[in-house]
């Protein structure tokens, strides 16, 4: 059988607001628009990769609730293969979302059963480990879970790929160990980088600075391959050894797709989601094959509204880019 994409992740449940500008403290706004929507990062990365048409499964915690049979259903509809561990004692995750007029979001989480997702259940799924090519992971579950699927993956020879979002304090060298690539934006880099005793920078300055001060940069982590999202600015590849992914160049950028953007929420996951299938189809392949068709399926994603349902399909991708464009 052709090896599977591997999700370990989160499900929330989102509640999405839009509204012309985000309120400030003591203020009360009229948004113009809410819905509630399917979201969490490692669904929604689970579901851009099976639009890619790739065998996705999807391992995640949710609760006894409406939210969690929701899920199920989802996941059903996508075609993936989920494998959902059900807490009594703490209910599916959501996330308080507001939109701004020109796109760009704000987020809070509160992740429930989703920080119980237990290593325990990861191990029993072993056989979903063995038949991965690539593991994905992002930083909503307990770390022990992470670290866990890291550990599994690595045992059965799996690709491992960190999305880093959302940063947090048990983001560290010990984790990043663990890690073949990783994927963060700009302020979860600078963050990282805090976080392993490397350089403090201004998120903002990064997209500004040269190729080589970021190769530097991203070499401190310690991770063999580093891809910083870097939004309207595209992103920046740094390896280890370009050789081995017959990548010429050990650092490079690669511009962003224009886009007419009506929401950004879940366009990191659509990069992500979108990259794990690219590096499973096209094994062999440069990395930068990969990051082009991550980087399209990230613009397409901003075009439309809401996260893991705003996840493009290989058909979208290939009719705004041409055949021959889908991983
Ligand atoms: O990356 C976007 C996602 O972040 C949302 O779907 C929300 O659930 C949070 O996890
Ligand atoms: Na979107």
């Amino acid at each position: 059988a052709a090896p599977l994409a591997l999700v370990v992740g989160s499900y929330n449940h989102d509640y999405a607001w839009r509204v012309e500008r985000a309120p400030q403290a003591g203020q009360t706004l009229r948004g113009d628009a809410f819905r509630t929507a399917p979201g969490g990062k490692g669904f929604n990365q689970a579901v851009a990769c099976a639009r890619q048409g790739v065998p996705t499964a999807f391992i995640a915690a949710i609760g006894a609730d409406a939210a969690g049979d929701g899920a199920r259903r989802l996941a059903a509809d996508e075609g993936i293969d989920a494998h959902w561990q059900t807490c009594t004692d703490a209910a599916t995750g959501s996330a308080c979302i507001v939109v701004e007029a020109h796109g760009q979001n704000r987020i809070i989480v509160a992740l429930g059963a989703n920080e119980r997702l237990d290593p325990a259940f990861l191990r029993e799924r072993e056989a979903l480990f063995a038949a991965a090519g690539v593991l994905l992971v992002q930083l909503e579950n307990g770390v022990e879970a992470t670290c866990a699927a890291l550990d599994l993956a690595q045992a059965h020879g799996v690709l491992r790929v960190l999305n880093p979002a959302p940063v947090h304090d048990a983001l560290d060298g010990t984790l990043l160990a663990r890690c073949d690539l990783v994927t963060p934006n700009e302020s979860e880099f600078a963050l990282m980088l805090a976080r392993t005793g490397g350089a403090r920078i201004d998120a903002d300055t990064l997209a500004g600075r040269d190729d080589a001060e970021l190769h530097r940069l991203a070499r401190g982590l310690g991770v063999p391959s580093v891809i910083v999202t870097l939004g309207a600015h595209g992103c920046f590849v740094s390896h280890e050894d370009a050789r081995r992914h017959a990548d010429a160049r050990p650092y490079y950028r690669v511009a962003a797709e224009h886009a007419d953007v009506v929401d950004t929420t879940g366009a990191g996951d659509a990069f992500s989601g979108a990259l794990v299938a690219a590096l499973l189809r096209g094994r062999g392949r440069p990395l930068r094959d990969a990051v082009v068709h991550a980087n399209r399926c990230a613009a397409l994603s901003t075009e439309h509204r809401g996260a893991a349902e705003a996840m493009p399909r290989a058909a979208d991708v290939e009719r705004r880019f041409g055949s021959g464009s889908s991983a």
